[in-house]
């Protein structure tokens, strides 16, 4: 028994120090409590959290894998009901618990979108409001020959009144992508618009791309949105001071 743990311990220092892995550092700069969350993609695996609650100003690590690829982003007005079941009025993934455990977040959500050792050994990151917005955020690798990609405006307090997500009280708590708000393949880059040539920026993804020019306001938005860097950990802001 006593020498099973002990190769088990063995077992698991073996890993920590062979890990070549990568840390997220995720910070709440807002002035609420988030409650970030992960989702793994193209056959990664789960992050050690999938979701956490983070008071304002405070931090927490996160170490991926190799390789690993997904997102991130940050659900707020979040409460727990009298059946004990967790939500979210943004960003809520479904599970009815502060862990989304495979599951992504409802849209508008800002997204912080993440490959790590991808072609060339690049890792690739940007931030994404082809789904809408929540909050604002930062990605900033700490290798400093690296660019940091930052959406810093609010973009709920200049969101066409078309495309908010409010409360019941009014609040404006997300914008909506004219794709999730009114569909069609002119705004959502789909059918005979399934081509970068053909899919252009639209009057209101322009006034993403305004608000956040780092950050992806439609799904052909590739030239200014990409970034990429090698052998770094990551900061992942929400709410960056501007
Ligand atoms: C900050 O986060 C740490 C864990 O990451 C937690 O132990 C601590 O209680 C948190 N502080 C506040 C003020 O929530
Ligand atoms: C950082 O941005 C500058 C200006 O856009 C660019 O010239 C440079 O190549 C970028 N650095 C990296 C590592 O991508």
């Amino acid at each position: 028994m006593a020498i099973a743990r002990f190769l088990l311990l063995l077992f698991f220092a073996a890993l920590l120090v062979g890990c070549q892995c990568v840390t997220f550092t995720i910070k709440n700069s807002c002035t609420s409590t988030i409650w970030p969350a992960t989702l793994n993609s193209g056959g990664s695996p789960q992050l050690t959290s999938t979701g956490f609650e983070l008071a304002a100003g405070n931090s927490t690590k996160l170490l991926a894998p190799p390789k690993w690829s997904g997102r991130m982003w940050a659900r707020t007005h979040c409460s727990t009901d009298a059946s004990g079941r967790f939500s979210c009025l943004s960003g809520d993934c479904g599970t009815g618990q502060v862990s989304c455990s495979g599951s992504g977040g409802a849209p508008p959500v800002s997204l912080a979108e993440f490959t790590l050792d991808g072609a060339d050994d690049k890792d690739f990151y940007d931030i994404s409001l082809v789904d809408g917005f929540n909050l604002p955020v930062a990605v900033a690798p700490d290798t400093r020959s690296c660019n940091s990609t930052v959406c810093p405006t609010d973009v709920n307090q200049r969101c066409p009144e078309e495309l908010k997500q409010k409360t019941d009280g009014g609040e404006v708590i997300g914008c909506k992508s004219p794709c999730l708000a009114f569909g069609g393949d002119r705004y959502c880059c789909t059918g005979v618009y399934n081509n970068p040539k053909v899919c252009k920026p639209t009057d209101y993804s322009t006034v993403f791309k305004k608000a956040c020019p780092q950050a992806y306001s439609y799904p052909y938005d590739d030239a200014t949105s990409t970034f990429t860097c090698v052998g770094s950990n990551y900061l992942i802001t929400f709410c960056p001071s501007p």
